[in-house]
């Protein structure tokens, strides 16, 4: 590249040819020159591969004037920045006021002294310099924030799955369990956000939250003794008290750790879920004996997505059920273990769960 593609480019427009190579006569050893006898040419200019850097801009001309000209510059995101010089005779206020508010970067009146106009020129580059800077900065920031939260996104995730999968293992479930899990919570508040009535809390952002923390849902079961939590038969009545307990470990936990770093909604979703995916909308669950909205939602939600893992899975207890087997079960349950809202939203996504279960299966 040579010196001369180094130099700014300033448009001057002007429907009087002799104005236009006055001001040539000053600028051009400065700057390359580009010249518009009028507003339309201008615009082609500024919408052209080479736009100008800077554009004096006469206000009164045949055809399109000044106003105009600024006016439709200021209005295309292509050609918003291009400061624009106002050069006129005018010499009233108000005209002054009015080229300003369209958007001008300056006025200049005529007689135009050079040097006085060059300095405003130049006013006007470092200004876009500067702005050019401070947006490359910002774009840089803009970059590096999303890089982090990205990372603390993954983090988070990570985190999640390891705590989950202990809790997991020891209950000889597999890190299937959580993902499915995970997808049945997804599919089921996605159609519940369908309704009316949950739309305006179950947003895209929220389901999010939701299905992230739905894996933590047994975390407390981390508190419960092998002898309970692996025992192939059917639990006493003072071991199943103690499995109960897992509700109040996970809930517990959560909420201490909620504590410590402040109130955020994926702990808050993680503590509903561990303290109250076993409540039942009859009000005969537990840990609290809560019924009907007295659940939180995402509980209720979580309740129907792991007693169908349950169902449909082996356990150390009992065989695996088959999916239509499940969804009677889960039907026959509605009002009763499970709020019938939800059971209706589990009847429109069972296929999808049944696909969903059938790819991550043990
Ligand atoms: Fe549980």
């Amino acid at each position: 590249m040579n010196r001369a593609d180094e130099r700014k480019r300033v448009l001057v427009v002007d429907d009087v040819r002799s104005n236009i190579l006055t001001l040539n006569e000053f600028l051009k050893d400065r700057y390359i020159v580009m010249m518009a006898t009028s507003g339309e040419k201008a615009l082609d200019l500024c919408f052209s591969r080479f736009k100008p850097n800077v554009i004096l801009l006469d206000v009164i001309m045949s055809g399109m004037d000044g106003y105009d000209v600024c006016r439709k510059l200021k209005a295309h995101e292509e050609t918003r920045d291009i400061p624009v010089i106002f050069i006129t005779s005018m010499n009233e206020v108000a005209d002054e006021q009015y080229g300003l508010e369209l958007g001008a970067s300056d006025y200049i009146r005529k007689p135009v002294n050079p040097d006085i106009c060059r300095i405003r020129i130049e006013h006007q580059i470092k200004l876009q310099e500067v702005r050019a800077l401070l947006d490359n900065d910002k774009n840089h920031l803009e970059q590096l924030i999303t890089e982090r939260s990205e990372e603390l996104n993954q983090t988070q995730d990570i985190t999640i799955r390891c705590i989950a999968s202990l809790a997991e293992t020891r209950d000889n479930e597999t890190g299937n369990h959580i993902l499915r899990t995970r997808s049945y919570v997804t599919f089921l508040a996605e159609e519940l956000a369908r309704n009316p009535l949950h739309k305006d809390f179950l947003i895209p952002g929220v389901i999010d939250i939701l299905a992230k923390s739905a894996p933590l849902h047994d975390v407390g079961k981390i508190g419960i003794p092998d002898s309970i939590l692996l025992k192939p038969g059917r639990l006493t009545e003072g071991e199943f008290e103690k499995m109960k307990l897992h509700t109040l470990y996970g809930g517990e936990a959560l909420l201490s750790a909620e504590k410590k770093l402040g109130s955020n909604s994926f702990l808050k979703f993680a503590q509903e879920i561990a303290y109250s995916h076993h409540e039942r909308w009859d009000g005969r669950g537990y840990p609290r004996s809560l019924s009907r909205n007295e659940i939180p939602l995402t509980a209720r939600i979580m309740a129907v997505a792991d007693v169908y893992d349950a169902l449909i899975s082996n356990r150390c207890y009992k065989k695996a059920f088959s999916h239509a087997q499940a969804v009677d079960i889960i039907n026959e349950a509605s009002g009763a273990q499970f709020d019938p809202l939800i059971v209706s939203c589990f009847n429109n996504v069972k296929e999808d769960m049944r696909v969903r279960a059938r790819e991550l299966s043990d």
